[in-house]
């Protein structure tokens, strides 16, 4: 059932090219245009969004994050990105005209699903991105974006996260389709970006060994940054949770730029710090990013960096250096998480932990 994998976690991670590709499919109609099966919303109740606020947890909240940067860039619409145990806690403002995004892999988070509930009683559309057909926040939603990830049995969410980023780009799109934001050409475009990355994360996962020789050396290690900007931000906090919850060691994510801001006090020798550098492409991105690695450095940290192909600006200043393939940088989380979660879940293998079932932790969190 493991199809020789150690964990399910494990063959999960290596599943994400399939689960990549099912999420894309038979979006598009004969002629081309983005079509989403369960949307149940109509053009006109969607050209009347003048905002959208997106609620979710844990690793669904940081696919959100980057959903953020998708639909502004693409739609112009203004979006708010919030931890759902908050959201109905602090009087949101919400009418008709707001969208509310809920994503939640297993459908039945408390949290997400009570702020749903919430936004609907203020009159809301609700649209749900999730992994779980007929779970209760679908259900209880306006419209649904399935994912196809399949059943994630693993408790740390990995194919799920690559799957609702997906779902994000594709809600984004039709958003910029409906209000006419972009061209048809712009979106077939980006479609067919998005249609490349299945073999693009192959390309990452078929370089494992490489990572987990990397996890080898990192046994002992009590603490791990992870530095990233833009996109890469939330991809940064992303591979500190799955760090912290199957390693057990202290993690923590920040946007690059806010480094000299505070955390980087917490820089000595010898502290590894994971670096999510943006495409070359973007080069005022990039070169603030190589900027904020070389002080790092300077202070005696191991730099670990996730570079584009090609990119080798970075390297002088790397202690190691991870290949992703070139991608647009709105789309690299796709690329650049894979490494961490083959990282997390071989550093815990090696501290001999349960990766399937971390401690104190639950598949599915069903009470707030
Ligand atoms: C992290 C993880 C959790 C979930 C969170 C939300 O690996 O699995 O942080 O992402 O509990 O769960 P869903 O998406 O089911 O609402």
């Amino acid at each position: 059932e493991k199809d020789g994998h150690d964990w399910f976690m494990r063959k999960e991670i290596h599943e994400q090219p399939r689960a990549v590709a099912d999420s894309l499919l038979g979006r598009r109609t004969p002629e081309g245009r983005l079509h989403l099966d369960e949307m149940r919303l109509s053009d006109q109740e969607l050209r009347d969004v003048d905002k959208v606020i997106i609620i979710a947890c844990g690793t669904s909240f940081y696919a959100g994050m980057v959903a953020k940067y998708a639909i502004e860039h693409w739609t112009r619409v203004p979006v708010e990105v919030e931890l759902a145990s908050e959201f109905r806690y602090r009087d949101p403002i919400l009418d008709y005209s707001t969208l509310v995004v809920a994503i939640s892999q297993s459908g039945e988070t408390a949290d997400t699903l009570q702020a749903i509930r919430h936004a609907r009683t203020q009159r809301s559309k609700v649209l749900a991105i999730c992994n779980t057909n007929g779970s209760t926040i679908p259900r209880e939603s306006d419209a649904v974006i399935y994912t196809h990830a399949g059943p994630e049995i693993g408790v740390a969410s990995t194919k799920g996260f690559l799957t609702q980023l997906v779902a994000c780009y594709l809600l984004a799109l039709y958003l910029a389709q409906v209000k006419g934001t972009r061209y048809g050409d712009e979106i077939d475009e980006v479609m067919r970006q998005l249609e490349a990355m299945p073999d693009h994360i192959a390309t990452v996962l078929a370089s494992a060994d490489a990572i987990y020789a990397m996890a080898a050396e990192h046994v002992d290690t009590r603490s791990v940054l992870f530095l990233g900007r833009h996109a890469g931000y939330p991809v940064a906090l992303e591979g500190a949770l799955k760090l912290k919850e199957l390693a057990y060691i202290h993690a923590e994510g920040f946007a690059a730029g806010e480094l000299k801001h505070g955390p980087i006090a917490l820089v000595e020798s010898g502290l590894p710090v994971l670096c999510v550098v943006p495409p070359a492409g973007r080069d005022q991105l990039r070169d603030k990013m190589v900027s904020g690695i070389q002080e790092v450095r300077a202070r005696g940290a191991r730099t670990i960096c996730l570079v584009e192909d090609g990119d080798d600006a970075i390297t002088p200043y790397a202690d190691t250096v991870i290949r992703l393939p070139k991608v647009p940088v709105l789309l690299q989380p796709l690329v650049a998480v894979v490494p961490l979660q083959l990282f997390a879940c071989e550093l815990a293998t090696r501290m001999g932990h349960d990766v399937d079932q971390p401690r104190n932790l639950a598949k599915s969190v069903t009470v707030e």
